[in-house]
């Protein structure tokens, strides 16, 4: 069973370049707040692109995965550009940083990676580690998103894992628009998108595929 501990030590799995979305999320967040550094948590780092990139624009940036291979990738990516972030294998229900007060906590591609309950769990913790009017910028995945026969099995309601391929025993759970403003509900939401993209021709394989997927992508305010 393939885990993404296990992907990360597969370069064919680590994504090199940030998303531009992150990117425009640090300078929200520098038009936001006048303090210099900012305090930024990449949620979920993964192999780390967005932590060097929080840390290249001059800011304090937190990491915490689950995965090891990925949080030991991220601190050879820093020392290796000579740059410095605070790192932890964690899991993103670990209660991390409470009073932490960062401006910023970014979760790229993951927060969907378990059951409801413990997504819960998980954006509390980040509520409780941000500042006043912090904000937290996720992608998640859309009820819309990919095919619905080939999730795998329903371990709960719209939470799915498959047995085969690359992502096997990793629960996925995709969220409707009331999912979302459950999710959210002590949050003032800044902006919530729902991006749908239609495929009408994909011969591209997943990883090799330069456009989007259907997902949900959120800005919301403490
Ligand atoms: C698709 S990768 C995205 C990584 C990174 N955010 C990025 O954009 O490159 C999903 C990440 O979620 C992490 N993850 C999955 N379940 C987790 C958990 N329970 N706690 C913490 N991290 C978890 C995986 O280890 C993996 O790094």
């Amino acid at each position: 069973m393939a885990t993404w501990n296990e992907l990360f030590l597969n370069e064919k799995f680590i994504a090199d370049l940030p998303q531009p979305e992150v990117y425009k999320f640090v300078k929200i967040l520098e038009s936001t707040f006048p303090d210099r550094p900012l305090s930024i948590w990449d949620f979920c780092c993964g192999a780390g692109r967005h932590t060097v990139l929080i840390s290249q624009m001059g800011h304090k940036a937190c990491g915490s995965d689950i995965s090891e291979n990925g949080i030991n990738h991220t601190q050879k990516w820093l020392e290796s550009n000579g740059l410095k972030a605070y790192l932890e294998v964690a899991d993103m229900t670990d209660n991390l940083f409470t009073g932490m007060n960062f401006h910023g906590v970014v979760s790229w591609d993951a927060l969907h990676h378990n059951t409801i309950d413990n997504i819960n769990k998980a954006v509390e913790n980040v509520y409780e580690s941000l500042c006043e009017g912090g904000m937290f910028m996720v992608s998640l995945l859309n009820t819309k998103s990919g095919r619905a026969d080939l999730r795998g099995k329903e371990i709960e309601k719209n939470t799915f894992v498959r047995e085969d391929g690359p992502e096997s025993g990793v629960p996925h759970h995709y969220f409707d628009e009331k999912g979302i403003r459950d999710l959210f509900k002590n949050w003032k939401i800044v902006s919530l998108a729902d991006i749908v993209v239609t495929y009408i021709d994909e011969s591209i394989i997943y990883l090799n595929n330069p456009f989007p997927y259907t997902k949900w992508n959120v800005i919301v305010q403490k």
